[in-house]
């Protein structure tokens, strides 16, 4: 039979909403989450199944790339509909047996849920039937040190995600969270940033006559210099 795909059977949390809550058993024992998490930020994300090529390639960069994310204080947590026992068989297999792109050896130290019941997948909508009502979408919510959810990202099943991205949105929000900024289109640490819109006619015209410290395009589009070094000081206390 077909999926529904028009049936209320997934709830999407949104950006801004506080992340559900849900306890769980991973390959690193139980969690308490979001709870557990409280001071970092986390990385939530699920694939669609253990012993699958496109999340095996996920899997070793973003293992590969853990220390990154941690120096950000991130922490990343994973999660598919599979048991523990295909979770800890399909690690082992990693770490053992597989070579890829200059990665080999790599053990993946961040908690796996197992989530068979699809009890927490259901809660986080990454259970899309219209994609595939067994198995979970690549779904990554980015979620804050209070707990509060700031960005998802879904991906279908056939497309590996770019950790580049997952990196650059992370010290995004962290960025735009610390300095009051936005952020422009490809923004990247180090690039120009855009300082809140004038609230009034008069600071408006002040800043379009300033040369000094920002690049005025038209009165609501102003940007400024935030350097890479300041940033690491200001989040990393890194010189
Ligand atoms: C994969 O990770 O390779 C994959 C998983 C589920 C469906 C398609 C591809």
């Amino acid at each position: 039979m077909e999926p529904d795909i028009h049936s209320p059977v997934v709830s999407i949390p949104r950006i801004g909403e506080k992340a559900p809550s849900f306890k769980a058993i991973t390959t690193q024992g139980e969690i308490n989450f979001p709870e557990q998490y409280k001071g970092s930020w986390v990385i939530l994300f699920s694939h669609p199944a253990d012993f699958t090529p496109v999340c095996t390639s996920e899997f070793m960069t973003f293992a590969s790339r853990e220390k990154e994310f941690t120096e950000a204080n991130c922490k990343l947590v994973g999660l598919s509909v599979d048991g523990l026992y295909s979770h800890i068989a399909w690690l082992r297999t990693i770490k053992e047996k597989i070579e890829y792109k200059g990665m080999k050896n790599v053990e993946v130290k961040f908690p796996l849920i197992e989530d068979i019941t699809m009890e927490v997948a259901k809660k986080y909508g990454m259970i899309q039937p219209g994609e595939n009502s067994t198995k979970a979408v690549r779904a990554v919510f980015f979620i804050d040190p209070k707990g509060v959810i700031r960005t998802i990202i879904y991906y279908p099943l056939s497309m590996g995600r770019n950790f580049d991205e997952l990196y650059r949105v992370l010290i995004g929000l962290q960025t735009a969270d610390a300095f009051s900024v936005a952020l422009p289109a490809d923004w990247r640490p180090g690039d120009d940033v855009i300082v809140p819109t004038a609230g009034s006619c008069g600071i408006a015209k002040q800043r379009m006559e300033s040369k000094k410290e920002m690049k005025c395009y038209d009165w609501f589009f102003c940007t400024k210099k935030l350097a890479k070094e300041t940033i690491n000081k200001a989040l990393y206390k890194k010189k």
